[in-house]
């Protein structure tokens, strides 16, 4: 589910939309802040610590969409990207997004 889809440098960001599933409403979810942001900025809660992809607090399980890194490797395994799973504080909405709102 996450894959390089980074936009050029120099675009102006697209607002994608970000829910938490079940039952959160959407929220605005630019390219150009981390999805952490953008749920923080909107007042959703999501557990966080380091906030720069090393310690996995965050990791989320992304029921749909896709997100880009701007970091080289960001502490997930093969398994657990192809399973969807994410790290929201250095993960950039590249579509609309679906998290689970737990792990
Ligand atoms: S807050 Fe540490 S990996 Fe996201």
């Amino acid at each position: 589910m996450s894959r390089n889809t980074e936009p050029c440098i120099g675009q102006a960001p697209i607002v994608h939309q970000l829910s938490l599933q079940p039952g959160a409403q959407s929220i605005d979810a630019p390219s150009d802040r981390s999805v952490l942001a953008s749920a923080q900025a909107a007042g959703l809660e999501l557990h966080a610590s380091c906030r720069n992809g090393t310690c996995r607090a965050c990791l989320r399980r992304l029921e749909s969409g896709q997100v880009y890194y701007r970091i080289e490797w960001p502490g997930l395994s093969a398994e657990e990207k192809a399973e969807g799973c994410i790290l929201p504080c250095v993960a950039y909405p590249a579509s609309d997004l679906v998290l689970a709102a737990q792990g």
